[in-house]
């Protein structure tokens, strides 16, 4: 099969079947166009559909043991893809990335610390370090309002470590403002990280959406980042069967690593997921031709984004689109906060993420998801900018 546009191009009613993005009557209603949660509306690989369509013709479905061909199937996939070498002690299983975060300020911070973020950020980060009682500590990102692009403000995040934050939650690349984080940003983050002695916990969920010629970069390729980092990756995002629920954490410390097992231990989280299992081994060894063809259309989308964001909503400004299949509209020219915003586009029949998800930086932006076909997507736009320029 050939993973050409006409493939990504093909429109799939997703519509009742419990599907977050397009069922969610509480954002959009029925004939509503979906450009907000970070999923695809795109046909998964042939390979993952096979591979539990095979499982499900056996009836029986008890407790699964680990099978040393899923860390093969990931640490196959890291040197591939991304140069990566990881040893199958260094990974733990989870059942999800947020699973993933919130364990490690569980482990590695007591009630009442603070915890480092970079902001604006994907919310669940506040939640992972609210939801355990720890403090949130965020350090802003700094924005050039001529081109819409961000920077690390490393002098807050040195100050934040100062004053006494306990680990350092890093999104790489960063969701929502697109940004891909170079070996020389990475490594400064990490040699304060050092500086101070605190963990990194680094959710590099996002690491396959990264347009050529520009390649991702892992902390755990930074020698400063080998020793103190965790980091977070999993297939659900890139080969979008995130309601399959299966994520891995990969940690080169030994005493850490031992830490984050006792913490699962204690809650009792076990990753045996028969079909989510499968499902990964099948993504991370017989899917990189879909995987080169999402790339290649997403490429292509981004640019096509940018110009229908320029004709429809010429008020807007999009930031440039290093990585992620998300881009960071600032809205602020049209004066309206994002609840207001939100209604709008309810009316509009198109659903955005609001940027107040991403913290209090983000008022006034919204977040597009253009991980669709680019039918959906340049109607998607119209609908927005049809709501905007209305008044
Ligand atoms: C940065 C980031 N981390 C984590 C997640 C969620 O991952 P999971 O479903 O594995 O918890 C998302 C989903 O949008 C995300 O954007």
């Amino acid at each position: 099969m050939k993973f050409d546009e006409a493939f990504f191009d093909q429109i799939i009613d997703r519509r009742n079947t419990d599907c977050e993005k397009w069922d969610d009557r509480s954002v959009m209603d029925a004939d509503g166009v979906p450009l907000w949660v970070a999923d695809m509306d795109f046909a998964c690989a042939p390979a993952i559909v096979e591979a539990i369509q095979q499982r499900a013709d056996h009836p029986c479905f008890g407790y699964t043991i680990e099978n040393p061909a899923d860390n093969e199937a990931l640490i196959g996939f890291w040197k591939r893809r991304h140069g990566l070498e990881i040893q199958p002690g260094e990974i733990q299983m989870l059942p999800c990335v947020i699973t993933g975060l919130k364990t490690c300020v569980r482990a590695f911070t007591q009630p009442g610390d603070s915890v480092a973020i970079v902001t604006p950020v994907y919310g669940p980060f506040y939640g992972s370090i609210q939801s355990n009682g720890r403090v949130v500590r965020a350090v802003s990102l700094l924005r050039d309002e001529e081109t819409g692009r961000y920077e690390l403000d490393f002098g807050a995040m040195q100050k934040a470590l100062r004053e006494g934050a306990k680990l350092m939650m890093l999104c790489s690349p960063h969701n929502p403002v697109s940004r891909l984080w170079t070996k020389e940003e990475l490594t400064r983050l990490c040699e304060l990280a050092e500086e101070y002695g605190v963990p990194i916990v680094c959710d590099e969920i996002h690491a396959d959406f990264v347009y050529p010629p520009q390649r991702f970069v892992s902390i755990l390729s930074i020698p400063e980042g080998r020793n103190r980092a965790v980091m977070l990756c999993s297939a659900s995002k890139t080969f979008n069967v995130a309601g399959l629920q299966q994520a891995a954490l990969v940690c080169m410390n030994p005493d850490m690593l031992e830490k984050l097992r006792r913490e699962l231990n204690a809650a009792g989280v076990a990753c045996g997921n028969t079909f989510a299992l499968l499902a990964a081994r099948a993504a991370y060894t017989a899917c990189d031709d879909w995987l080169d063809g999402l790339i290649a259309y997403l490429d292509g989308s981004r640019k096509l984004l940018s110009d229908w964001v320029a004709e429809y909503v010429p008020k807007a400004k999009m930031s440039p689109v290093e990585a992620t299949y998300l881009a960071w509209l600032d809205l602020k020219a049209y004066g309206l906060s994002c609840a207001e915003l939100a209604k709008k586009f309810r009316k509009a029949k198109v659903a955005l993420t609001g940027g107040t998800f991403f913290g209090e930086e983000g008022e006034g932006f919204m977040r597009v998801n253009f991980a669709c076909p680019r039918s959906q997507l340049k109607e998607g736009i119209k609908r927005l900018g049809a709501a905007l320029e209305e008044g």
